[in-house]
């Protein structure tokens, strides 16, 4: 059985951080109320000439790195992502012609905060599915750009970044002791889509538009979605969650993430938590958390590790893998 298997991980941020007293100082809050609302404290912030595309080369090229390949041996890009360079061409092409890629093929996935878990799961499956060998599974995001910056109800939550990892076909034996991408599940519900939006685009308004979201509604279905995909995903795998090494969930809000993984009965140590230094990157949130992960010796080889992630839409997933 054909089990696609994590070989490379990396991440890149903009060089510029503003923490929360930066944002004291020209918008009416406090670094006390981001801190207990949301465990947030501080965030990068792209300059002009760092974008999606920018950001999601570096860290496709630490990937590469880290992996020990080059991007001639990739031939599939994936990139979850809501803040495209352009309307079109898909930034995964951007990506795919900075690499200096002729070959294979790039798309990008827009599934807003889910877009890393949603961008992984189409990548095992094209894996699985014998159309590629290796993929490069991004998440980039520029959310500075289309935050409106005189709401405070939103603009202090987001930040800008990109994780990747790469991905390769390999043999399994089809138990859960195998390396690789064990189980996923995703989901999504347009009911919701008033909740977190951004009002504008190219049908519509022609405009970019700005992030729109009722942080409490968001709030009150976030816990109960998580938790219901990933024992989705715990049911397909065989597993509960003491078998879980680490919990590498969307970085939204620290309250909602503990709350997750208390009803999920995975132990506080097991939750990798970076909301505090990247606030919530969207699409880059769970890439950027595995690659600091990783980077600090945590996530080792042959640990066990789930993702998950919620976002706008609603749109909400789960992977289960060994590292
Ligand atoms: O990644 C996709 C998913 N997104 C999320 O997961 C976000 C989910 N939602 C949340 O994380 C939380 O709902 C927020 C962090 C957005 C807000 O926290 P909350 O505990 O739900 O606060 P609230 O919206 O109920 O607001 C409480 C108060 C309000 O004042 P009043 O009406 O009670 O007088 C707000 O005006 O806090 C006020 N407030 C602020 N005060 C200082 C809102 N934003 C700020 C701010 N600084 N930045």
């Amino acid at each position: 059985m054909i089990r696609s298997t994590v070989c490379g991980v990396g991440s890149a941020l903009p060089r510029r951080v503003v923490t929360n007293k930066d944002l004291e100082q020209r918008l009416e809050t406090s670094d006390e109320w981001i801190v207990q609302r949301t465990g947030i404290r501080q965030r990068y912030i792209a300059a002009e000439d760092e974008t999606t595309a920018s950001l999601g080369e570096a860290a496709a090229r630490r990937a590469l790195e880290s992996a020990g390949m080059t991007p001639a041996d990739v031939d599939l890009i994936v990139l979850g992502t809501s803040t495209p360079n352009n309307t079109f061409p898909a930034t995964a092409v951007e990506i795919q012609e900075r690499l200096g890629m002729r070959h294979g093929f790039a798309y990008d996935m827009q599934a807003v905060c889910s877009g890393f878990v949603y961008a992984v799961t189409a990548a095992d499956l094209h894996l699985r599915g014998g159309t590629a060998k290796r993929a490069l599974v991004i998440g980039a995001e520029t959310f500075s750009r289309i935050l409106d910056w005189n709401d405070r109800t939103t603009c202090v939550l987001f930040g800008d970044g990109a994780g990747a990892v790469v991905l390769e076909a390999r043999d399994g034996e089809g138990t859960i002791a195998d390396r690789g991408i064990l189980a996923s599940a995703l989901r999504s519900d347009g009911s919701h889509k008033d909740k977190l939006f951004v009002d504008g685009g190219p049908s519509t308004t022609q405009t970019v538009g700005h992030l729109r979201m009722q942080g409490r509604e968001v709030f009150k279905h976030a816990v109960g979605m998580i938790t219901d995909v990933v024992e989705d995903v715990f049911r397909k795998a065989d597993v509960s969650a003491e078998d879980i090494s680490w919990f590498v969930p969307h970085q939204a809000n620290k309250r909602i993430i503990d709350a997750s993984a208390r009803k999920l009965g995975i132990a506080e140590e097991k939750v990798v938590v970076t909301v505090d230094l990247h606030g919530n990157t969207s699409a880059a949130s769970v890439p950027l958390a595995l690659a600091h992960a990783v980077a600090q010796g945590r996530i080792k080889r042959g640990d066990l590790v789930l993702l998950e992630a919620m976002g706008g839409g609603f749109t909400w997933g789960a992977v289960l893998l060994r590292w």
